[in-house]
């Protein structure tokens, strides 16, 4: 089927071929319900015409200069995200891995300039922060890791959504600069800390002058009913990474950093060829611009809740549910056995979902379904998991 392309993924045998708002079609012109949105990417769904409009007027007139020269709509995109996340500065890449990247370069230099030597990053037990060398060492899962050794030198591991587990690092190791974590870990299975988790981590980075810096790349633009999910606890980070949903499908990604992390990269530090160019940030603006005007993060927020109550209801009855979690629109339904053949059928029903963590199905539908569309992925939904488990 695809010869000449290298095996990094097991691909569905499905080739789409357009798509618009939640609705996707394949080459056979079959419909589909796109519950998955790109993996939390298409928060405005399919084809939305501010954003191909942007695009396409950006593209008549400039594509790409360079970082050699400035930027206009790269500012203007600073300056909103900025003005959103109540950060100081952003360092524009193509990806989330690229996006943390700059993060753990920025701890990197944090700490030399606090005379540590091999300055160590906290991160989490079944994270996922990317597929570079140093985000998939951050990453908390041997499955990721596996066949790249040697990994990057400078990661602590810890579990998720275990204060006292940092604390005690705080007390053994003067080499830590910084933590690295999730709000809501998403590809290790919708996993929702506990309230004042995130204030916790807070007040230790405070305390022991660490960087506190937030992996928002799933959580981020709005897909938890916030603009990021850290405002739900009120807390700043350091540093802030995102991408996905950014520019809607065309790839940027961003590190946003304030006070004495936004003054660590110096010129010749970092930089990225694409990174922020005009085409990428016209795109990103465009979304920003729909997300207010649409009002779709309080959007996000009610449909969430409604997913939420219409799977409690839909499942109640039904032995083999270990939980039903979820935080705007990343809704989490766990199983007690594994699921992963649900992908599947999903698909031969005209419906895109996505299992991991093997016994969670995921569910991250576009921030611009309609409340008669979010009662269909329920009624869907909950219609296979009860086959799988009845069946
Ligand atoms: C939380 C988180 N961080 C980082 C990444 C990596 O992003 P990318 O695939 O754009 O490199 C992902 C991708 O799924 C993610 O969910």
């Amino acid at each position: 089927m695809a010869d000449h392309l290298m095996s990094t993924y097991k691909r569905l045998p499905i080739r789409f071929e357009r798509g618009e708002g939640i609705w996707l079609w394949d080459t056979e012109n079959r419909q589909y319900l796109d519950a998955l949105s790109g993996i939390a990417v298409c928060g405005l769904g399919h084809a939305h015409p501010a954003v191909t409009q942007a695009i396409c007027e950006q593209a008549d007139k400039l594509v790409h200069t360079s970082n050699l020269y400035g930027i206009p709509l790269q500012e203007r995109l600073a300056d909103r995200l900025c003005a959103l996340a109540t950060m100081d500065r952003v360092f524009f890449s193509n990806s989330g891995a690229e996006s943390n990247e700059a993060a753990i370069k920025i701890a990197r230099l944090f700490g030399h300039s606090k005379g540590i030597d091999c300055p160590a990053i906290i991160v989490m037990e079944n994270s996922f922060h990317g597929r570079t060398l140093a985000t998939l060492t951050a990453t908390g899962n041997r499955k990721v890791q596996a066949g790249f050794e040697p990994l990057v030198r400078g990661f602590i591991r810890v579990p998720y959504n275990d204060l006292e587990a940092i604390r005690t690092v705080a007390a053994n190791k003067s080499d830590a600069v910084a933590v690295l974590v999730e709000p809501v870990q998403g590809e290790g299975g919708i996993n929702i800390p506990d309230a004042g988790y995130l204030a916790g981590i807070r007040k230790i980075c405070d305390e022991n002058n660490w960087l506190m810096m937030l992996d928002e790349i799933q959580t981020g633009m709005g897909r938890t009913g916030k603009w990021f999910a850290c405002q739900h606890e009120n807390i700043l980070p350091d540093v802030m990474t995102i991408a996905k949903a950014l520019g809607n499908g065309v790839p940027i990604g961003a590190c946003l950093a304030s006070g004495q992390a936004a003054d660590m990269m110096q010129p010749g530090s970092h930089g990225t060829t694409f990174g922020g160019n005009p085409l990428a940030c016209s795109a990103a603006l465009a979304v920003l611009d729909t997300m207010e005007q649409e009002k779709l993060v309080e959007q996000a927020a009610r449909l969430g809740q409604q997913l939420l109550q219409g799977f409690s209801s839909a499942l109640q009855d039904l032995q083999g549910i270990t939980e039903i979690r979820g935080h705007g629109l990343m809704i989490g339904i766990e199983l007690d056995r594994p699921c992963s053949e649900l992908v599947g059928k999903a698909l031969t029903q005209g419906l895109l979902i996505n299992v991991t963590a093997e016994r969670v199905v995921r569910l991250l539908p576009p921030l611009i379904t309609t409340e008669k569309q979010a009662d269909m992925i329920v009624a869907q939904v909950s219609d296979l998991i009860r086959g799988h488990l009845e069946g």
